[in-house]
């Protein structure tokens, strides 16, 4: 048995999985960052379960290295886009994610970009401490109010649903936008409205993005979107970076087609569109989403107890299915 971690991970996951199966079998990779992919691959060889995380792209090349012995792979987030099902299906290999854990702190985190792109907290703050400030002024730093506007969401999941229940605290309508509608208890409850993607731009004031990364959904928000929001609107996005197109947001923040703009995730992460970078009306974070110590803890646990759980012969609690 060879069980590989492929990142430093919190304590938790590492001891889940030494108690079922031993230290010798834990093959622990402690870099903070990722392995490189020659590393990677050679770390993967003869690997019976891989514990990974967004970093590692686990495709056709990855599973061959590890071999025909590979059973799971367990990935430590709830979004598996890194992950490639159809491979791991033709392989046989369980592939599982870390669903509902985050929900919450994910949550948390998109508030924190949709009040601080509204109040454009970076910015003023970037002033503060280049000892720029002079002092309290009438139309300083004035920002876009988000109590009472209307909160657009796209993609209606767990995660789009806890922040329209933070949306209630702001007296906020909420328009979404997905494939499932919600039973209509829910809706009542979240004041939520089910509209296409046309209305969702058009009405809403500020736009957060809770999709997965799919065909469908990559570049779902490009520059024919941007022209097609309010003037003063605020897009949000703690989903996945290629879910819109940077290059076109950039364009859309430099000739105002909207208000701002907070993102947690990228197209190219570690890297950032240039242009982005430098304008004060975007609030960029580096990928927090799920980043609190309990957090974090609990998706390690999760996916050591869905590789415990699949190499003493049960049904992962967490695997995720090929769509039919
Ligand atoms: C996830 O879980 O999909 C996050 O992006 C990583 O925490």
């Amino acid at each position: 048995m060879k069980i590989v971690i492929t990142r430093r991970i919190p304590e938790a996951g590492v001891e889940t999985l030494v108690h079922a199966f031993g230290t010798e079998q834990v093959r622990r990779h402690e870099e903070e960052r990722p392995m490189t992919r020659a590393v990677l691959l050679d770390a993967l060889r003869g690997a019976t379960a891989v514990l990974c995380t967004i970093t590692e792209k686990m495709d056709a090349e990855a599973m061959d290295a590890a071999g025909d012995q590979l059973k799971i792979i367990a990935n430590m987030a709830v979004g598996y886009d890194n992950i490639n099902l159809a491979d791991a299906a033709a392989r046989n290999i369980l592939v599982t994610n870390t669903p509902g854990v985050l929900t919450e702190a994910t949550a948390d985190l998109a508030w924190a970009l949709i009040l601080g792109a509204a109040r454009r907290t970076g910015e003023a703050e970037r002033c503060l401490r280049a000892g720029l400030w002079e002092g309290w002024g009438p139309l300083q730093f004035l920002g876009a109010s988000v109590h009472g506007k209307t909160l657009g969401i796209f993609g209606m999941g767990r995660i789009g649903r806890a922040v329209a229940r933070r949306a209630l605290g702001f007296d906020m309508p909420v328009l979404y936008c997905d494939t499932n509608r919600l039973d209509a208890e829910t809706e009542r409850q979240l004041h939520a409205r089910l509209v296409d993607k046309d209305t969702l731009l058009r009405e809403s004031d500020i736009l957060t993005l809770h999709c997965p990364l799919t065909p469908e959904t990559r570049h779902a928000f490009t520059l024919r979107e941007f022209k097609q929001m309010k003037r003063g609107a605020l897009i949000v996005n703690t989903s996945r970076g290629p879910v819109i197109k940077e290059e076109d947001l950039s364009a859309a923040l430099r000739e105002d087609l909207i208000f701002a703009a907070g993102l947690d995730v990228y197209e190219h992460e570690p890297a950032v569109h240039a242009a982005l970078l430098k304008q004060e009306q975007a609030v960029l974070l580096p990928h927090l989403g799920s980043a609190t110590v309990e957090t974090r803890a609990t998706m390690a646990r999760m996916a050591a107890e869905n590789i415990v759980a699949a190499l003493s012969g049960s049904e992962p609690p967490n695997r995720v299915l090929l769509p039919s």
